[in-house]
């Protein structure tokens, strides 16, 4: 194919697949100085079909090498998404070191099984195993899916973990190919209705605190989002071994991203103490039919998560990995201003291409919203602010750009929703697209709130006090915002060390 860029919504420094479409990160593993990126791809168009893993790799999380895809679909049907290890212990008989991955076959005949394959070339290519598939449904369950794997160090073994329609089946085996059902997580837990899928485990200390480990299951669900969609919650808990023991009642949710554009998040294996997330930046509502043609879907930036406590309760954070400093190009320092009313800065970004990152403290003092819009000079723009009356922050693209995206294809979930689950925003509900999201700012610690701001062609990523809010949103402007308006009303805002840089690879 001739995989010179022809979209011009193709973004700048995230991955996207140089030709053809991708959703959820698969197998994420790092091995000898490399990050895998594995990810559910179709080699032949930019809609959803013929799944198979594509495959990219990085030293450093922000440039991506393209290679062939890694594993493709066979008889058994599609290849879904799944984890990979490095099998260290030599469990399954293929050598020390070896790269093992699991994924679902899925097909109308055979159901979702799951399946195992083993790389001995450092991932570029995998051989299946010859007696997949290695787990099947005990109930004949329909959605049986995803499966996340990980050694358990206090039990000697490898502990499974399944999407089975709405909860989480765990499983452990000592050879990573015979696999024993231990217990079920996740019925009438979170919101409901919503069907689980890619799940992952990980164990994290609680506010840096290596004498007080805690588990966390992450959760896509599709839908489920409070925006509509798909979206990722996280439980937090204990863990024996054999069952996970949720610390909250089912009713509470906690999310990982309160945006739009934040999915089948699941972090990578064998990155010791550090644990990093690797989100697909779309919405099954309207991933197939966005405005791009080459290629559809875009990784967020890699997110280093952290738990830390807040009034007694434990959440998640999800910051840009440290490593995307190495993006900034180019600085340009504003410093700080006082904002009465209202305050433009002409082409804060001169003869941008779209990709710069924010980066400031917003004190509203007694100000009802305080906050900016970022605008283009076709007048679309971006209002991203802080309402205190409500306290949330929150980020509207209805007049972002290209918001009317057509009719939903046959390719697209499209599911009705309850209001419930939506946001009580007077925004444009004509399609499921032009929305604002928001997120409550009682995550956060005080009266400043500290702001990165991730643009890029089609994508905007905000991250408030290191991640304790991290918010996703697509946006498709005719051209780049160049223009900043700072913005209050009911009172004074602060401003303060905002810095703005140039983002390049
Ligand atoms: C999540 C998902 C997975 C499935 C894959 C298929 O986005 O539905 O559950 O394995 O996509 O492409």
């Amino acid at each position: 194919f001739d995989t010179t860029n022809r979209d011009k919504f193709r973004p700048v420094y995230h991955h996207t697949p140089l030709y053809g479409w991708m959703n959820d990160a698969n197998g994420l593993v790092y091995k000898d100085g490399e990050y895998h990126l594995y990810f559910q791809y179709n080699p032949y168009g930019s809609v959803w079909g013929n799944m198979h893993w594509g495959h990219s790799v990085s030293k450093d999380l922000v440039h991506w090498e393209h290679l062939d895809p890694a594993i493709a679909r066979d008889t058994l049907g599609h290849i879904f998404s799944g984890s990979a290890v490095v099998d260290t212990k030599n469990s399954a008989g293929y050598g020390e070191n070896t790269m093992v991955a699991f994924y679902t076959s899925a097909s109308d005949k055979n159901g979702q099984i799951q399946c195992m394959a083993y790389s001995t070339d450092n991932g570029r290519t995998y051989t299946k195993y010859e007696n997949n598939p290695i787990l099947t449904p005990f109930d004949g369950l329909k959605d049986f899916r995803d499966p996340k794997v990980f050694w358990y160090e206090p039990d000697q073994k490898w502990v499974m973990v399944v999407s089975a329609d709405k909860e989480m089946r765990f499983y452990s085996s000592r050879n990573l190919k015979d696999w024993e059902f231990m217990s079920g997580f996740g019925e009438g837990y979170g919101v409901q209705p919503s069907q689980f899928e890619c799940p992952d485990f990980i164990q994290l200390p609680v506010d840096g605190d290596k004498n007080r480990m805690k588990w966390a299951l992450i959760v896509n669900i599709n839908p489920g989002c409070m925006f509509g969609g798909s979206a990722t919650q996280y439980f937090i808990g204990d863990f024996d071994g054999k069952e996970f023991k949720c610390d909250t009642k089912p009713e509470v949710t906690k999310w990982l991203d309160y945006g739009k554009d934040h999915y089948a998040t699941v972090c990578f294996s064998n990155t010791g103490e550090r644990t990093i997330a690797v989100p697909w930046m779309s919405n099954w509502q309207y991933a197939n039919i966005l405005p791009t043609k080459q290629y559809r879907s875009a990784n967020s930036l890699p997110r280093e998560l952290s738990l830390y406590t807040k009034d007694g309760e434990i959440y998640m954070a999800a910051d840009a990995v440290k490593e995307t400093e190495a993006l900034r190009k180019d600085e340009h320092e504003v410093g700080s201003l006082v904002v009465n009313g209202e305050s433009r800065l002409e082409e804060l970004v001169p003869n941008t291409d779209g990709a710069y990152e924010l980066s400031m403290d917003i004190t509203p003092g007694a100000s009802q919203l305080a906050g900016f819009e970022l605008l283009n000079g076709k007048g679309e723009k971006v209002n991203i602010y802080l309402d205190m009356k409500e306290n949330r922050l929150v980020m509207d693209r209805t007049e972002s750009g290209i918001t009317d995206l057509g009719e939903p294809s046959k390719f697209n979930v499209h599911e009705k929703e309850t209001d419930n689950h939506r946001m009580k925003l007077s925004v444009n509900y004509k399609n499921d697209f032009a929305l604002g999201t928001w997120a409550p700012l009682s995550l956060c610690e005080g009266k400043t709130y500290h702001l990165n701001v991730f643009v890029d062609k089609c994508s905007i990523e905000i991250f408030v006090d290191g991640g304790r809010i991290a918010m996703t949103n697509l946006v498709f402007p005719n051209e780049p915002y160049d223009t900043l308006r700072f913005y209050s009303e009911g009172g004074e805002m602060k401003v303060s060390d905002f810095t703005v840089y140039k983002l390049g690879l």
